[in-house]
């Protein structure tokens, strides 16, 4: 099975085997006949930020479960009932266009619902993790089922326990969304409260994000990538003064411990770097956070490339940058 398509840097992959699980039953009995067998699992979403190698031994599950539905909640909440085969950006604008606030800072980020939890996504000053309510999965070992709470996901900054203990031991089946049906308005981030036209609904704000992501993103229908390719490193409050003392404009974010968050995009432009190609891969022109895959490239070449370019940062700036997209396999 060929999987070049169905990962947005458009990195080649064969996997040896795939199932697509529309229904939970179908889920459960990939899983026991995985188990039965011994084939080690991969699961794929929407892969817009995964990389994949050139071939995938073993089975490869993808949720495809995909209805939503709302549940009344009081007088100004909603809860939102979302199985993890959803495309995130069309539920997005379907909650939005329902007037419900929540997730419009979130609009045009790809991928499925399902792997929404693991990195904890997040865009203009909002994170998933401020609207989930809860998480139901299933242990890959033996299909039991679980609901947790977002205390038990241990979000962070583009982090959770998905992405730690529990890596690669669970399949998230389906989320619970708390949404308002009272205005809450986020424009703080950047520039967006003066691109939302007209009073702010959740619609208006929807778009403007998505206006904003156009002009920065390239659309990985044309161009290969996985967006941000590196997080935004945290640092010392000491290394950030030094830095500040000597690049006053550098963008900066204190954090509630001291420590300081820098914007990894900044530092790589800061570098030269911004544009520059060797080989398959490149730095993208006009955001230089994220890495483009000209095609015809592996992903040794792409961390190769990544490696180099993280390298150039910590030379010039002493600063680690740590990847973002997830390695399967
Ligand atoms: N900057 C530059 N040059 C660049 C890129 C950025 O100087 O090439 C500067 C910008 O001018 C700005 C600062 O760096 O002062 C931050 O840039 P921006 O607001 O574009 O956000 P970002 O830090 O580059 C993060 C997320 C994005 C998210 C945006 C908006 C991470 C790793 N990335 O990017 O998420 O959309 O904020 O909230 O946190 C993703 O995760 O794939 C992603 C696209």
């Amino acid at each position: 099975h060929d999987l070049s398509r169905a990962n947005t840097l458009g990195l080649p992959c064969v996997a040896e085997r795939l199932a697509a699980a529309v229904s939970d039953a179908q889920l459960c009995a990939t899983l026991r006949l995985a188990a039965e067998r011994g084939w080690p699992l991969t699961l794929l979403g929407g892969g817009s930020n995964l990389i994949l190698p050139e071939r995938l031994p073993g089975l490869v599950v993808q949720p495809a479960m995909a209805d939503w539905w709302l549940e009344e909640g009081d007088a100004d909440s909603v809860r939102v009932h979302v199985e993890a085969g959803v495309n995130w950006h069309e539920l997005v604008m379907a909650l939005a266009g329902r007037g419900l606030w929540g997730v419009e800072n979130l609009a045009l980020i790809p991928g499925r619902c399902g792997a929404a939890p693991i990195q904890n996504i997040g865009a203009y000053g909002v994170e998933l993790c401020e609207v989930l309510e809860a998480v139901h999965l299933r242990y890959l070992a033996d299909g039991r089922e679980a609901v947790f709470t977002p205390a038990d996901c241990a979000f962070g900054y583009r982090d959770s326990v998905f992405k730690g203990e529990l890596e690669g031991r669970v399949v998230i089946t389906r989320l619970v969304l708390r949404l308002s049906q009272a205005p809450r308005p986020r424009l703080d981030y950047g520039d967006l409260a003066s691109r939302v036209r007209g009073g702010p609904t959740p619609l208006a704000v929807a778009e403007a994000v998505c206006a904003i992501r156009r002009e920065k993103l390239p659309d990985p229908r044309h161009l290969g990538n996985a967006g941000s390719f590196f997080k935004n490193p945290l640092v010392r409050g000491e290394l950030a003064e030094r830095l500040l003392a000597d690049h006053p404009g550098m963008p900066h974010f204190v954090q509630p411990d001291g420590r300081v968050k820098l914007a990894a995009g900044w530092l790589i432009d800061r570098c030269g770097l911004k544009g520059w190609r060797e080989g398959h891969f490149g730095v993208h022109e006009r955001q230089a956070l994220v890495l483009v895959h000209f095609g015809g490239g592996s992903a040794a070449e792409l961390l190769a490339f990544a490696a180099a370019v993280a390298g150039r940062v910590t030379e010039r700036f002493g600063v680690e940058l740590e990847r973002e997209p997830r390695l399967a396999g």
